[in-house]
């Protein structure tokens, strides 16, 4: 890989539903990530695409009375269409029925085989349908798919199988050697814990006689090959001949996928890449999951939500914003449309557009509609330089780390400055005075420096915003390079904006007042159970406790949350000793947002009840093991 080469790659998705919020906001992280690369200089690949082959896709025609092609086919127009819409910039957007994949795998398959990495097998198991893959018994969950929650099916058949297994040693020292291999850290340890246990070789064929719609092995034509080892390849395929321009520039690539597949991308693809002596990937980068109002996203509870269809009702950078900045990269994060109006009305309406409109306004109107030469710069100018330095800081250390939000809130941090800065220079009130004419122009100059800096960092989130932040100062293609406080030269003529994002009034529905309620006894607003089901208790066992230092009430804890361990800070050092904590069950908010706390990291809250002066914890009155949901 040459030195500024940034391959990025999404999953492909399953075709056989339309896509929606969920590969609609990976799709979205991707396209945010990459134009961030292109806006500092890298040469970018942004490959996406659809995963065609398998009983998904077969039966899904098969229940239409149309071929698997034709139906993929009608199918993959809808994605290709909805990433347009959004505005994904993707340079490639690959098919596993593309004859340039098929061709790939195949050579691969028929590699391996010569090398004696694939032998045929019998294999019987419990198999999901829905997830098309066999499950281990430690995987099952009263007997069913954990995902699907359907009875799995007992398949015994000849099939293909991977020498997965002799990679397990190799692989757990890579992890262990590679921290930044799989991030963020609870997925690399997730990794690590499916290698704690041995590891098995991997089914990679159908007899064909049960299923047709696969790529036919090179070997033996009776036997195809689907789902993961045809669909992982594709991150390679696209690339073309691994000695083309293109596979020399940007392979290795780093994948961007959701936590459902850490498996296949943490254990087959890299082992199956070793096998197939092909360097392995840069990294793989795994968000969390999106539910809808408290709940799983799923067709049989009708709650699915289409990207566009929001797009199109608050604007479709909105919903960028949403989903970049609500969803702590790697955490779970819940989607309502409250919470859409919630971002639009305070960030983008309240915090952005009326900087912009108001800063746009005073220059036009004090300064002459031209950005003017300051004066010299005081203390305030000093600060929100600073503050520019800390944010463009922030960004690129978040944008390192795939946290969009944690970006996101540090360009929001310098926009709450400006807005502040606007308030307490008050140029109105300095226009009015002529002697304070070059104070004025200081302040018109500071103004106009923040939006140029805003026009360009905000380009990767926002691009249409920024493009028009940028067109207002007239301002050219942009460089992260650029983004340095105090560039901006003196004479550009400047136009006002208004409306970059109307306000959304919501209505809210009206309790039914009754004349005889009683009078509520709770002290604080009611709320609905939807709401009160966005927050998931958990049993979590203390496993270690220490004081953190120069505080009298934090303490620092480590929990067990089910196969998860984590760190909280709690605020109860005042009333418990670090060793009477240890071995204690008790309950937190598991998905809390993180918060730092004396440069602690702090995922979750203890829950403890308090007096005046009396702390107690919540405590369960029988045991239950660590990760129980409390309700
Ligand atoms: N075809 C496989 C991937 C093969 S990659 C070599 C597949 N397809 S999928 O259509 O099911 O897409 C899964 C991906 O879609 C997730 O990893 C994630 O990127 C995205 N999401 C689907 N539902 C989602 C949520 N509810 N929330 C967040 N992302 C979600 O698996």
């Amino acid at each position: 890989m040459s030195q500024d080469a940034f391959y990025l790659t999404t999953p492909i998705y399953y075709p056989n539903a339309p896509p929606h919020l969920g590969s609609a906001g990976t799709t979205m992280m991707a396209d945010a990530m990459c134009r961030y690369r292109r806006l500092a200089g890298d040469r970018v690949w942004f490959l996406t695409g659809t995963d065609e082959h398998g009983d998904k896709i077969a039966q899904a025609a098969a229940k239409e009375g149309i071929s698997p092609r034709a139906f993929a086919d009608r199918m993959v127009a809808l994605y290709v269409e909805e990433w347009r819409r959004l505005g994904i910039t993707n340079d490639d957007f690959i098919r596993t029925t593309e004859p340039r994949h098929e061709k790939v795998v195949q050579r691969i398959l028929q590699d391996l085989w010569d090398r004696g990495e694939i032998y045929l097998g019998e294999y019987s198991g419990q198999y999901c349908y829905g997830c098309e893959r066999f499950y281990t018994e430690k995987e099952i969950v009263d007997g069913k798919c954990p995902d699907h929650q359907v009875p799995l099916t007992f398949i015994k058949e000849d099939n293909y199988l991977f020498r997965m297994s002799k990679y397990q040693a190799r692989l757990i020292k890579h992890l262990e050697d590679h921290p930044d291999f799989i991030q963020p850290d609870r997925y690399r340890n997730e990794v690590l814990g499916f290698l704690r246990e041995p590891l098995q070789d991997l089914s990679i064929s159908r007899p064909r006689a049960r299923l047709e719609w696969g790529i036919p092995l090179p070997f033996d034509p009776s036997h195809v090959t689907y789902v993961w080892f045809d669909a992982l390849i594709n991150y390679v395929s696209a690339l073309g001949d691994p000695d083309g321009e293109k596979y020399r520039t940007f392979w290795p690539a780093i994948h961007l996928i959701g936590k459902d597949i850490v498996k296949a991308h943490g254990i087959y693809w890299p082992t199956m890449l070793w096998a197939a002596n092909i360097p392995l990937y840069r990294g793989l980068r795994v968000h969390g999951y999106w539910s809808v109002e408290g709940r799983k996203m799923s067709k049989s509870l009708g709650n699915v939500v289409g990207a566009w269809t929001l797009a199109e009702k608050y604007g479709r950078e909105v919903i960028r914003y949403f989903v970049l900045r609500e969803m702590p990269f790697g955490l779970d994060a819940d989607f309502s449309e409250e919470a859409v109006v919630g971002r639009l009305n305070a960030d983008l309406a309240n915090d952005l557009g009326n900087l912009v409109s108001r800063a746009t306004t005073v220059i036009v109107n004090f300064g002459g509609g031209a950005v003017p030469a300051p004066g010299a710069a005081g203390p305030d100018e000093a600060a929100l330089a600073a503050a520019w330095g800390r944010a463009t800081g922030e960004v690129a250390k978040a944008m390192d780390e795939f946290a969009f939000h944690r970006a996101l809130a540090a360009i929001w941090e310098f926009i709450g400055g400006v807005n502040r800065y606007v308030d307490t220079q008050a140029p109105w009130t300095l226009a009015k005075d002529p002697a304070r004419a070059e104070r004025l122009r200081t302040v018109l100059w500071t103004l106009a420096e923040s939006l140029r800096g805003l026009g360009i960092v905000l380009d990767p989130f926002l691009p249409e915003a920024a493009g028009k932040i940028r067109a207002a100062l007239g301002a050219s293609a942009p460089r992260l390079a650029d983004a340095e406080w105090g560039r901006l030269p003196a004479g550009a003529k400047v136009a006002k904006v208004s409306g970059l994002f109307p306000r959304v009034e919501v209505k809210v529905a009206e309790p039914a007042k009754s004349a005889d309620t009683p009078a509520a006894t709770t002290t604080s607003p009611r709320i609905s159970l939807a709401d009160f089901q966005k927050i998931d208790l958990r049993v979590a066992e203390v496993i270690e406790a220490e004081k953190v230092p120069k505080s009298k009430k934090l303490l620092k804890l480590t929990v067990k949350l089910g196969e998860e361990t984590r760190t909280l800070v709690a605020g109860i050092a005042e009333h418990y000793a670090p060793e009477a904590m240890v071995g204690r069950k008790v309950v937190i908010v598991a998905n809390l947002e993180p918060a730092t706390l004396m440069g602690i990291e702090s995922n979750g809250m203890v829950l403890a009840g308090s007096s005046e002066n009396a702390l107690g914890l919540v405590a369960l009155d029988r045991d239950l093991p660590p990760g129980a949901k409390v309700r």
